[in-house]
């Protein structure tokens, strides 16, 4: 005969079964076969994607026995435990952070209402808890058989990546297909993440092009990593698989905070040597020759702390995040090794909305100038450089996190005043004294401005070299500016790290407000 324990305890163990029950179920997804063909394609599972991107033990699932409300098309019949992703909390490096990771197979990973409303729920905690979200995207787009509430799913997501925009992180990694209006919510977010070979993002698919516009061509071509990585920007970066994919989040969200109310976390530093000798030895003796403004860079932070965002899109301008003394910075930086370091279209662009990142997150930003200017022709004029470098110029004027400046080389015409001069409100401006601030370069000035008497003279080309040398000597140095204040201090290259450690350290507790207002209304 069972005692009453013994039969309370026979109860809650069959119920308990019936939970297990459940929990293996979920946790098959659209079951062995279908995981296997994700395998065979070179790819992770949705758990497999979590289970390597969260510190071991800390994920916690949210919504792993809700299905699908759909009667049509025999859906009755078709349920899956989870209904196509996978959602929930965890750390990540110790720190909170909300995901979501859509399985493709369920459904392909198609957006369903019930899938929607999953995602929404953790985009809410994670807005009211102030904590990172990452959505890991694998997926055929709307449910096709529920219809209008899958679009409306869709915009519930869209309408949630737009109000969390600024208040806290929100990165996407791009796992495999990403089509039609779902490539919205990821191109809303912050920072885009991609797989080669395995993921794609297009509004339109290979067919329907061919059908309008006739073109052939491949998903890959269209739409894969290396496309978005090199031609349209849409990623910031391109992997060569899904775990590198992981690990480059996981590095991410190490220099940014929680949310825009807090500071980026620093790794403790102690001060030691910060002389860089071999930063007096970078720039060449002949000024329009190229050298790779990375190696600056690396000098002067931190010991390989250096990691770059949008590597492979508008190479004439280099960012990224790096540390310095431990903490978290944003480099924007000319590279004079790509097009001389013009700034275009696509460099300011992509310059602009790095600095509005760190600026929303409370990331420095230090900048390092080479530039020649603006890139002239009809390409840029026509396809609006005039807009485009404007939200370059209005990115670093509205930004109240500390700024600095350092000149290496050019700084000509309108791009000294847009790469975070002082007039636009950069906290300090440093020059090397190779620096040259100016209208343009030397030898255009004095075509210009000594036209008549180089036409004049005997020798037209010793006129012009002695024209040119005369305004190389009055502007093509950092001391004009420094004598107006423009420039607070010439540095000697090597002691620009020094220089940086103290200038960041006593700009720590910067105050500045913009005016009040509802928002700017950034050029577009
Ligand atoms: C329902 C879908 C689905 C979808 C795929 N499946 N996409 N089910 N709705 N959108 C199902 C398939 O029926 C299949 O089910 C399983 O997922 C895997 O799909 P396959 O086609 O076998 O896989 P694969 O060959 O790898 O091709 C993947 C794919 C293709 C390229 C994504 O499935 C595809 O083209 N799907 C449709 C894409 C699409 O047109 N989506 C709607 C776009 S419009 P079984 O049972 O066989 O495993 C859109 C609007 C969003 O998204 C608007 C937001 C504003």
């Amino acid at each position: 005969m069972e005692t009453s324990l013994e039969l309370t305890e026979k109860i809650m163990n069959d119920k308990i079964k019936i939970l297990e029950q459940k929990k293996a179920e979920a946790l098959l997804g659209g079951g062995q076969k279908r995981i296997d063909a994700q395998h065979k394609k070179g790819k992770l599972t949705a758990r497999e994607r979590i289970h390597f991107l969260m510190d071991e033990g800390t994920f916690e699932e949210i919504g792993m026995l809700v299905q699908h409300r759909s009667n049509d098309f025999g859906l009755d019949k078709e349920k899956y435990l989870g209904d196509g992703v996978i959602t929930g909390y965890g750390n990540i490096n110790g720190r909170l952070t909300y995901v979501f990771s859509q399985d493709f197979t369920v459904f392909g990973g198609s957006l369903s209402e019930t899938h929607a409303e999953k995602i929404v729920k953790v985009m809410d905690l994670a807005m009211k808890n102030g904590a990172p979200i990452i959505g890991l995207n694998d997926s055929g787009g709307a449910r096709i058989q529920e219809g209008v509430v899958s679009l409306g799913g869709y915009a519930d997501i869209f309408y949630r990546n737009v109000r969390s925009s600024g208040v806290i992180p929100q990165l996407s990694a791009i796992m495999g297909p990403c089509a039609g209006g779902a490539v919205y919510s990821p191109a809303i977010t912050d920072f885009i993440l991609m797989v080669e070979n395995t993921s794609y993002m297009f509004v339109t698919g290979p067919n329907v092009v061919k059908t309008v516009t006739h073109e052939e061509v491949t998903s890959e071509e269209l739409g894969g990593a290396m496309t978005h990585a090199t031609k349209s920007g849409v990623t910031h970066f391109a992997c060569a698989n899904e775990v590198e994919a992981i690990n480059y989040l996981k590095q991410l969200l190490s220099y940014v905070p929680q949310n825009c109310e807090e500071d980026a976390p620093s790794l403790p530093y102690e001060m030691g040597n910060e002389i860089r000798e071999d930063l007096n030895n970078i720039i060449p003796e002949n000024n329009n020759q190229p050298y790779d403004i990375r190696e600056v860079i690396e000098k002067v932070i931190d010991d390989n702390s250096f990691f770059e965002v949008h590597k492979l899109f508008a190479e004439n301008i280099v960012v990224g995040f790096a540390r310095l003394a431990g903490k978290s910075i944003g480099i924007v930086a000319n590279q004079p090794a790509v097009l001389a370091g013009v700034l275009d279209i696509h460099s300011s662009t992509k310059a602009a909305r790095f600095v509005r990142f760190c600026d929303s997150f409370n990331i420095p930003l230090l900048v390092f100038e080479d530039v020649p200017g603006f890139l002239p022709g009809t390409d840029q004029e026509w396809n609006a450089i005039i807009t485009n470098g404007a939200k370059l110029l209005y990115a670093f004027s509205e930004a109240t996190v500390p700024r600095i400046t350092v000149i290496t080389r050019k700084a000509y015409g309108g791009a000294y005043d847009v790469m975070n001069s002082k007039h636009i409100g950069a906290d300090m401006n440093f020059a090397w004294p190779s620096a040259e601030i100016a209208v343009m370069g030397a030898k255009g000035a004095a075509e210009i401005i000594f036209k008549n008497e180089i036409a004049a003279a005997k020798d037209k080309d010793a006129k012009w070299l002695e024209k040119e040398t005369e305004y190389k000597n009055m502007f093509a140095n950092p001391y004009r500016a420094a004598e107006r204040g423009f420039i607070d201090e010439v540095i000697e290259p090597k002691e620009t790290r020094i220089k940086l450690i103290k200038a960041f350290k006593m700009l720590e507790n910067k105050v500045d407000n913009l005016p009040k207002k509802k928002h700017g209304n950034i050029p577009l």
